[in-house]
């Protein structure tokens, strides 16, 4: 794992999100993993803006979504879908074109199914290129709640209910108003991507960080299957890093890979 540790969350996201810009630069086709949460919000303005400048396209590139609330309406406004169509569609936003925005279908009324459908689309493409992730405070990625399988491939899980107290926030603080499962890639489907990009800031996401970095691999804390993956990035700021042990060590090895 390549470890970035920033001063805030807005320097770290100018970080990522020139990455981004140059892997997009240098293949501009290639398939986009998008997340949602607060975590991403920044990346994806700074996206936007590079956009506007003409420094950056998702015109011709296709975007998977990580996961989808099951039975959500499909107008409300927190269903992931339309998350991410505010953030990222339309010429006027990172270019994506509506069409190229793919997520799980939360509508569908059997929800394995459409996991599997989900799951086979992404592979019909050839897979994610780049997979943009946060971390829940209890160690989830996506909707992999601890405890659950470190293979599994796209399915229908259930939420944790420290998931649904985090999550209460974007449904008017109603805990009664938050789905209780969702359609989500499974850390087996997550693996295959091809490069993965890991944010999390505030002190909330320390010990869950922790954990990803320097924890034993576990179920308890399914993020730290990433530790196995070839190609991770992850971007923190001082707060999400404070309960590291070895930051000298990430930050001498970042710079060194700045100067490379
Ligand atoms: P957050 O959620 O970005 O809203 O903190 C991250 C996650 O649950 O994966």
């Amino acid at each position: 794992m390549r470890i970035g540790i920033f001063p805030t969350s807005a320097t770290a996201c100018a970080a990522g999100a020139q990455m981004i810009i140059d892997r997009f630069a240098a293949s501009p086709g290639a398939v986009l993993g998008v997340a949602t949460g607060s975590t991403p919000l920044e990346l994806y303005a700074e996206l936007r803006t590079a956009k506007a400048q003409g420094r950056f396209t998702l015109a011709h590139s296709r975007a998977f979504a990580l996961d989808e609330y099951v039975g959500i309406a499909p107008d409300h406004p927190e269903a992931y879908r339309n998350v991410l169509r505010a953030e990222l569609v339309g010429e006027d936003k990172t270019g994506l074109a509506e069409k190229d925005l793919v997520t799980p279908d939360g509508q569908h009324p059997d929800p394995e199914a459409a996991a599997k459908a989900y799951d086979t689309a992404i592979r019909e493409v050839g897979g994610i290129d780049l997979q943009i992730l946060g971390i829940g405070s209890d160690g989830h990625i996506a909707f992999n709640e601890p405890g659950s399988s470190l293979v599994s491939r796209t399915h229908h899980e259930a939420l944790a209910a420290q998931t649904i107290t985090d999550n209460a926030r974007f449904f008017g603080n109603d805990l009664s108003q938050v789905p209780t499962s969702a359609l989500t890639q499974g850390l087996g489907t997550i693996m295959e991507a091809r490069e993965i990009m890991l944010l999390a800031f505030g002190s909330g996401k320390s010990a869950a960080v922790r954990e990803l970095i320097e924890g034993p691999i576990s179920q308890r804390w399914p993020a730290t299957i990433l530790q196995m993956h070839p190609l991770v990035t992850v971007l923190l700021d001082e707060a999400a890093a404070s309960d590291l042990e070895l930051t000298d060590l990430y930050r001498a090895r970042w710079n060194l890979s700045q100067r490379a």
